[in-house]
């Protein structure tokens, strides 16, 4: 089916950006003006269904040239892979899904690519190619001789790759770990990560040069809130500083994907070592800037709510490596809260959370980080207490 033209939705889509403040550079405009969403969304999309939660597989083919266009240029991610292999023309019906892979919201990539501070004859390094629509925008903006984008998925990657040779952009596609960076293309003036990390790979560091930028989500449970969007500068002792410049959330790295706990939660959390109560509420942890302190103070922890067969409900926080769980319920007027196994998690965390609420609940935009080699150190500024250190050994 052949579509129509869309420059006029284009030229909207660019003038709603600049309205809402995220599209600032004329350059940047100049491609969101030039290059064609649809021509990266061949496979469909799935909707997300608020009521039934699952996803509706929607084609070009079935929906038709006029509401394809529109939900093309509409403002919101839109799925293009669920759990690692399905794509919606594959799809006849609604159905539940993990996605895997997505044209992410104009809005955050254009706002990303923004705040990359790209300068003429830039080289860029792009972690998560996706559909190829931001990797078309930095084409544009670049020349496609200094754009390499990565992607892990070799279908997802293939499909990209097609769809940037559609839009006139032969540019360096490679399938891989975008993890491990690409040492055949660096050093890289920027390094983009449109998937969520727990940590900034060290190759993102060493093949990024001194002065350049890697920009990339980062939480270091990999929960889906709570993370964060840094910027980090590469420093001539192979150091990288900078900041969390905003809330962001991304589809984690595949290798990083949270694997499902399964089994009886209550017998994982069998064997209580300490018994209190709490006045810090779990539903703390649904907020975005505790929900980042959990992670920083208790990196890889998973977060799990519960009903029991009566009806109370209980949260769990398990972290898996260390053998560790706090189960957290309802006990009156406050909380009560069962620890078990070598980290008492709940004890650092309403610490943490309660360093931050002493310090003025600061934004997330508050946080430092410095990467070596061999560490990760997140702070805010002015307070030891909020200071965390994750080494690599
Ligand atoms: C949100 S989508 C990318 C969106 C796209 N860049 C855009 O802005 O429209 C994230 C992509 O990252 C890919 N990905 C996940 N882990 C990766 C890894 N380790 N290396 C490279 N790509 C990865 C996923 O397969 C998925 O296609």
């Amino acid at each position: 089916m052949n579509l129509p033209d869309t420059a006029r939705q284009r030229k909207a889509l660019a003038d709603r950006l600049t309205d809402q403040g995220h599209l600032r550079n004329p350059a940047w405009r100049a491609a969101v003006e030039a290059v064609p969403r649809e021509l990266f969304l061949s496979s469909g999309v799935f909707l997300p269904d608020d009521e039934s939660g699952l996803w509706r597989p929607v084609t070009r083919e079935s929906v038709g040239a006029e509401e394809w266009v529109e939900i093309a240029y509409s403002d919101q991610s839109l799925v293009t892979q669920l759990d690692g292999h399905l794509t919606p023309d594959r799809a006849v019906e609604p159905l539940p899904g993990f996605p895997t892979s997505s044209s992410t919201l104009p809005a955050t990539v254009v706002g990303m690519l923004e705040a990359l501070d790209v300068e003429d004859g830039h080289s860029v390094a792009e972690i998560g190619t996706g559909t190829g629509y931001s990797t078309a925008l930095m084409c544009h903006r670049l020349g496609e001789d200094n754009v390499t984008t990565i992607e892990v998925d070799a279908e997802v990657a293939a499909a990209a790759d097609a769809a940037l040779e559609k839009a006139g952009f032969s540019t360096w596609a490679v399938t891989g770990d975008g993890l491990l960076g690409n040492p055949h293309r660096a050093p890289f003036d920027r390094l983009i990560a449109t998937c969520a990390v727990r940590r900034i790979p060290y190759a993102w560091v060493r093949q990024t040069k001194p002065g350049g930028v890697v920009l990339a989500t980062v939480g270091p449970g990999a929960w889906s809130y709570g993370t964060g969007l840094v910027k980090l500068t590469m420093r001539e002792d192979g150091t990288a500083q900078g900041r969390i410049i905003g809330r962001s959330s991304f589809i984690p790295a595949r290798a990083e994907a949270p694997v499902p706990l399964s089994g009886d939660l209550t017998a994982r959390a069998a064997y209580v070592d300490t018994e209190r109560r709490t006045a810090l509420s779990p539903a703390v942890l649904e907020q975005w800037m505790p929900a980042f302190l959990a992670q920083l103070t208790a990196p890889g922890v998973q977060f799990v709510r519960a009903c029991s067969g009566d009806g109370r409900a209980t949260t769990y926080l398990f972290d898996t490596r260390r053998e560790s769980f706090a189960a957290l319920s309802e006990g009156g007027e406050e909380w009560i809260v069962r620890q078990g196994g070598p980290v008492a998690i709940w004890d650092a965390i309403e610490a943490a959370v309660t360093a931050w609420h002493n310090a003025g609940e600061p934004d997330v935009s508050a946080v430092r980080l410095t990467v070596t080699a061999k560490a990760h150190t997140y702070s805010i500024e002015g307070d030891s207490a909020l200071r965390w250190e994750h080494r690599i050994d």
